[in-house]
């Protein structure tokens, strides 16, 4: 049948998602389906009707595309799509719930305290500081492709840092910072079925595994994989799973880690229900280690897809 692949959209992760959609467009057609692009920056969500696709690969990254609001269209028009469903998209898209969710079924994660974006004073912020420690994480909870992230070194830092993530959100999450390792784990599948893939170690030059290192350096260097004591990194794949469920996902996710350092306790930091399939990204690689080609990667989160 006829394959929609959606990228583009209206989200500050845009960008990302022009890559990742033409890598999964040109990965499906190389597999002879007969996929179609749809951005739906450009278009009316009523023409995924009209074009009559039996079926969407969801390319999409942040709002309108990753957080439930695209999947609750497609459930409303019938088509069957790729990921998570409209409630774990939801979640997953603001990490101060994914938080609270996972803290809720036993899943580790930094410390934090979500913040008022407009009406949280110096001093607030500063009694925070003090509770969580410095260096601090800020973040803006709905973006994605560490856009709307500080992070704070000293109390100096605080305002600026806070009013940098203050311009993406109404809240604003205050998090522990965790110093070791980080990773990140694809999950594949749903239910019973849901399975970790292999661990993904990222060393980015300084810890600064920033946008720009995401998607455009070549110094980061990403190990997978993750060279992990054995017990470790089933721990983290468990976990990884055990995320993925809590929230509800279905289909397929990342879930991205910290590993203190000081006693090799992992931290679950946020799910990401609509990966990056970009030439840097992190579940093709995972993926690659297991023998699974990009392309038979995207084909087979395509056969996932279901309404
Ligand atoms: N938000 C980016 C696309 C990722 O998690 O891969
Ligand atoms: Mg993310």
């Amino acid at each position: 049948g006829k394959v929609g692949v959606l990228f583009g959209g209206r989200s500050a992760e845009r960008e990302v998602s022009l890559m990742s959609g033409k890598g999964v467009l040109e990965a499906l057609r190389s597999k002879g389906i007969d996929a179609h692009p749809f951005d739906p920056a450009e278009r009316s969500l009523a023409e995924l009707a009209t074009e009559k696709f039996d079926r969407v690969f969801i390319a999409l990254h942040g709002s309108y595309g990753e957080d439930g609001t695209l999947q609750g269209a497609l459930e409303q028009l019938g088509i069957p799509y790729t990921g998570p469903g409209v409630m774990a998209s939801a979640i997953a898209m603001d990490k101060v719930m994914t938080k609270r969710v996972c803290l809720s079924q036993g899943v580790p994660t930094p410390k934090f305290v979500a913040l008022d974006a407009k009406a949280t004073s110096s001093q607030r912020l500063k009694e925070v500081a003090a509770e969580l420690g410095l260096p601090l994480m800020l973040k803006a909870p709905h973006e994605g492709s560490t856009i709307g992230i500080a992070r704070v070194e000293s109390e100096a830092d605080l305002q600026a840092g806070f009013d940098l993530c203050a311009k993406y959100d109404d809240v604003v999450l205050a998090e522990q910072f965790v110093k070791g390792r980080e990773l990140t784990v694809p999950v594949l599948g749903s239910g019973r079925d849901a399975r970790a893939l292999p661990v993904v170690e990222i060393r980015a030059p300084q810890g600064n595994y920033d946008y720009e290192h995401k998607y455009f350096s070549d110094d980061t260097q990403y190990l997978c994989p993750a060279p992990l004591e054995e017990a470790l990194a089933k721990r983290v794949q468990a976990l990884a799973v055990e995320a993925f469920k809590a929230i509800g996902c279905t289909g397929w996710s990342r879930v991205d880690f910290m590993v203190r350092e000081s006693d090799n306790e992992p931290f679950m930091l946020e799910i990401n229900t609509s990966p990056g399939m970009t030439g840097h990204s992190l579940v093709p690689m995972s993926a690659k280690a297991t023998g699974t080609a990009y392309e038979d990667l995207c084909v087979e989160i395509l056969r996932a897809a279901k309404l």
